[in-house]
């Protein structure tokens, strides 16, 4: 990949310096008139362009893209990309929509050709969507992660991946076992982990599709490989709930199981974390371990709602996930949509820069990326999204009759969706551009 050496763009620029909270406007950075400066794919300097324009040489490039916002490339925490194919399937909660329609389509992923041409679509569908950075669930089959991997790397993403571990209570035809999840695993983090901006997760679905021997074994694989992701899913449905207290009747809970079997440390990702008490909450936030708040699925599915307040108290990290085929959207600004719609029916709120957060620098946190990604400071890499104010017609409107930058970001979050997708950059080379497509 060659990299442009110095380019500038100039537009509105947004991005996050901490976590906003209820509302902390001092924890976000806003230029009306910006200039950011990238070298070699990295954010060198970002300041206003009555500061920085006399002082650039006249042969730097200057994109010019007043009159739009640029904000950091979206972070989706949680998101199937086997599932492609079968979003928006009709009628039934998680445990029922997983047999009626997720694994006879997983099963297709045992055809490479089927993974890589999804995969494709998939990685494409993220940028359309502005988002840079994902972690992301494969299916039982190990091609299934080396095609997401391939399509990953041949758009320069940041992408965190893992073959989905799943030994019972699942078709016959979608069983590993625990020493062919351990040895696919391995090899896997060894063919991937760390190779550009890849990252591999040990993927056990959830406790129900795992025997204890194979919870065991992940558990001792992420022992071995501390910097590798663990990636899961934790008390999303009631009965799924009363299902793993059944299944593991030594565990004081469906959070104890993943604790009991090492799989609670830095860098776990557990999608749902809606069931769960305030042991579990104090017990995930102090492993390090971090929650994908998931709205659209959690809708969808009929799961329940997501308590954000009761997360931020104990100090949990919390990123924002799609959950794509159960969550209905690849957008993260409909996701973003609902995460404010999930809020209000706990009589909470989710102020627009925290929004921003949550799908930005909080995600990256969850993901222990912000090193790398989640905004705008010096050395980052320059993944970023230009944002349209004008993507619609009643968008148009409704921000023209905005007065300040937080009632129009609102208006933008709960009206968005890829139409707002002006432009999508990673490591400063455009990587979709909704004019062309
Ligand atoms: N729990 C276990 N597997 C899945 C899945 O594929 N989607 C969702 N939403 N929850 C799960
Ligand atoms: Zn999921």
């Amino acid at each position: 990949n060659s990299l442009t050496p110095v380019q500038a763009f100039r537009a509105s620029l947004l991005h996050c310096v901490s976590d906003p909270g209820e509302n902390d406007a001092g924890a976000v950075d806003y230029l009306e008139d910006g200039i950011m400066l990238v070298a070699n794919g990295r954010i060198e300097k970002i300041g206003s362009a009555e500061d920085l324009l006399p002082t650039l040489p006249s042969e730097v490039p200057i994109h010019d893209y007043r009159g739009k916002l640029i904000v950091p490339g979206f972070i989706d925490t949680h998101v199937h990309y086997p599932q492609t194919d079968m979003i928006a399937s009709y009628g039934s909660q998680l445990l029922e929509w997983l047999n009626t329609y997720t694994f006879p389509t997983e099963a297709k992923f045992a055809d490479e050709h089927y993974a890589a041409d999804t995969a494709e679509f998939f990685v494409n569908e993220l940028l359309r969507n502005g988002t840079t950075s994902a972690l992301v669930l494969g299916t039982v089959h190990t091609q299934s992660v080396d095609a997401i991997f391939n399509a990953a790397r041949g758009h320069d993403m940041r992408l965190i991946a893992g073959k989905v571990l799943m030994d019972r209570n699942c078709p016959e035809n979608l069983r590993d076992t625990p020493e062919s999840a351990y040895t696919d695993s391995k090899a896997l983090i060894e063919r991937w982990h760390g190779q550009d901006r890849l990252q591999y997760a040990i993927t056990p679905r959830f406790a129900p599709t795992s025997s204890e021997l194979q919870l065991q074994r992940a558990g001792q694989l992420a022992a071995e490989h501390p910097d590798t992701f663990i990636h899961t899913h934790v008390a999303e449905n009631t009965k799924e709930v009363e299902w793993v207290a059944e299944l593991f009747p030594q565990c004081r809970s469906y959070l104890d199981v993943y604790d009991r079997y090492g799989l609670l440390r830095d860098r776990s990702v557990l999608a749902h974390c809606i069931h769960l008490d305030s042991q579990d909450r104090k017990r995930l936030a102090a492993s390090g371990a971090a929650m994908a708040f998931c709205p659209t699925s959690n809708l969808f599915l009929g799961s329940g709602l997501f308590d954000l307040s009761a997360a931020q108290s104990v100090g949990a990290r919390v990123g924002l996930g799609t959950d794509v085929g159960a969550g209905t959207s690849f957008s993260m600004l409909q996701t973003l949509s609902e995460a404010y719609k999930v809020s209000q029916m706990a009589g909470q709120s989710l102020s627009p820069y925290r929004a921003l957060y949550l799908a930005t620098l909080g995600s990256a946190k969850a993901l222990y990326i912000d090193d790398h990604v989640g905004n705008f400071a010096i050395n980052k890499e320059a993944d970023f999204v230009v944002l349209d104010w004008d993507s619609t017609p009643l968008m148009k409107r409704r921000i023209n009759a905005a007065q300040s930058l937080e009632e129009k970001l609102f208006a933008l979050f709960m009206l968005g969706d890829d139409r707002a997708i002006s432009k999508t950059y990673i490591r400063g080379e455009c990587a979709h551009s909704r004019d062309l497509s």
